[in-house]
């Protein structure tokens, strides 16, 4: 057996860019997703060598993928012309990742059992790459315990990695689990096997978006947080395999797979949740928008305009500073999570960050202008400032996700200081 080649490293917010992965496409009639999958694959900077079973090519022809990937598919393990040009053993030894999707039951038994007998189950067993399966199948056939035996098999003694199947319609119109997991969830997926688990082990709370503070049933008192980095964080920290928990307030972004998600309307409901699981985690971020203000007497039916009068007031309660008490109980029971909080400015960014971190008892501000237009609400960039006592750090602009992994190495290097 040869030396196990070195893993290389990839950056957590962007593990794909010129990884090299290998997709089999196994002969079920989810192969077209397949495409699909190539494209995102291709477009996040991965270089993508296809391969195909011979029932794979009944459902998608290769040039499809020829086209998408530039490079031949390899289809036959015994065609000499292949072999010659790209040579099975040189495909399973460059490979970062294997990712077989749709691996269909007859490819994982096949897989289990450690046949070599085309191109893609050859690759699979001469690879010490880590290898994903994406299965889709019959619903029976996926219920079937040899097909649950075969995968508890690959997960357990070859340590292949698994995502879905869906549970939906299925193109044998059977409804139950068996649809191919969509492909920007093989992708992140994918992101997920070959980014650092540097928090692997670790439980992060991060709190997210907006909070709605209710005047009636239809009117709220809220702001402009859109919650985008809040859950750019909390997916970057799943990436890099910690639990999370979400607490998010209400937003229009889709729940991140994989993570916990919790849904909270107002400052009071976030407090509840927070007091609910910030104390069994290693950190808590706080970048939801968490309102300071909330309507004293909010009523239980829709207020009309007649009785509200022509010049209408609200009359505000405070609601409690969630960061600020959590700060304060850590230090009053000598220990408790890392704390990270955001500082959304408009000017003297800095000197508010640092008057804030010590306020709030906390060890990490992040702080943003939100004046400049490619930064901080609604928008899918940021830029922002590290502080903490003593030194601070500029995070220069990129993408939300980008920036939540900047955050992250930190909280990393903060979480492991701390022991
Ligand atoms: N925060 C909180 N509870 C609140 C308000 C804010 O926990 N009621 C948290 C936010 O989640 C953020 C940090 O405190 O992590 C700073 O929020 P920010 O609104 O900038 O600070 P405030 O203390 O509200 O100060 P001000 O609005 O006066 O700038």
């Amino acid at each position: 057996m040869s030396a196990p080649r070195e893993r290389k490293v990839f950056d957590p917010s962007a593990p794909l860019r010129d990884a090299e992965i290998v997709v089999g496409v196994g002969g079920g009639i989810a192969a077209y997703k397949a495409c699909e999958l190539v494209r995102l694959l291709t477009k996040a900077g991965a270089k993508v060598q296809v391969i195909m079973t011979r029932r794979a090519r009944k459902f998608v022809g290769p040039l499809t993928f020829q086209a998408l990937t530039g490079r031949a598919v390899f289809t036959d393990l015994f065609s000499l012309t292949q072999e010659s040009e790209i040579g099975h053993i040189a495909v399973a030894d460059r490979a970062d990742l294997i990712v077989v999707a749709p691996a269909t039951a007859n490819v994982v038994a096949r897989l289990a059992a450690g046949f070599t007998d085309d191109a893609l189950t050859a690759v699979c067993l001469a690879t010490r790459a880590p290898v994903l399966l994406a299965p889709s199948m019959n619903v029976n056939m996926w219920q079937h315990p040899i097909t649950q035996a075969n995968l508890r098999r690959l997960v357990e003694v070859a340590g292949t990695f698994v995502v879905g199947p869906g549970d939906g319609f299925l193109a044998c119109r059977w409804t139950g689990p068996g649809r191919l997991a969509e492909p920007a969830d093989i992708v992140e997926a994918a992101c997920r096997v070959l980014a650092p688990q540097d928090l692997a082990g670790r439980r992060l709370v991060v709190t997210a978006g907006p909070t709605h503070e209710p005047l009636d049933p239809v009117r709220f008192l809220g702001n402009r947080s859109s919650g985008k980095m809040g859950y750019a964080l909390a997916a970057a920290a799943a990436r890099r395999g910690a639990t999370v928990t979400l607490l998010a307030g209400p937003t229009a972004l889709p729940d991140p797979v994989g993570l916990e998600v919790v849904h909270v309307e107002d400052a009071r409901a976030m407090e509840a949740a927070i007091e609910a699981h910030a104390w069994s985690a290693h950190a808590v971020i706080m970048a939801a928008a968490i309102a300071d203000f909330r309507p004293a007497a909010p009523s239980d039916r829709k207020l009309k305009r007649t009785e509200i009068g022509l010049q209408p007031s609200i009359i505000l309660d405070s609601n409690p500073d969630l960061l600020g008490g959590l700060g304060a109980e850590r230090a009053r029971r000598g220990a408790g999570p890392l704390l990270v909080g955001f500082a959304a400015e408009t000017h003297d960014v800095v000197g508010y960050a640092q008057a804030k971190l010590v306020a709030k008892q906390c060890d990490l501000m992040v702080a943003n202008d939100v004046t400049s237009p490619d930064a901080g609400f609604a928008v899918d960039t940021n830029r922002v400032v590290l502080v903490e006592r003593g030194a601070t750090r500029e995070v220069p602009l990129a993408s939300k996700p980008e920036i939540a992994h900047r955050i992250l190495d930190r909280v990393v290097e903060l979480i492991a200081a701390r022991g």
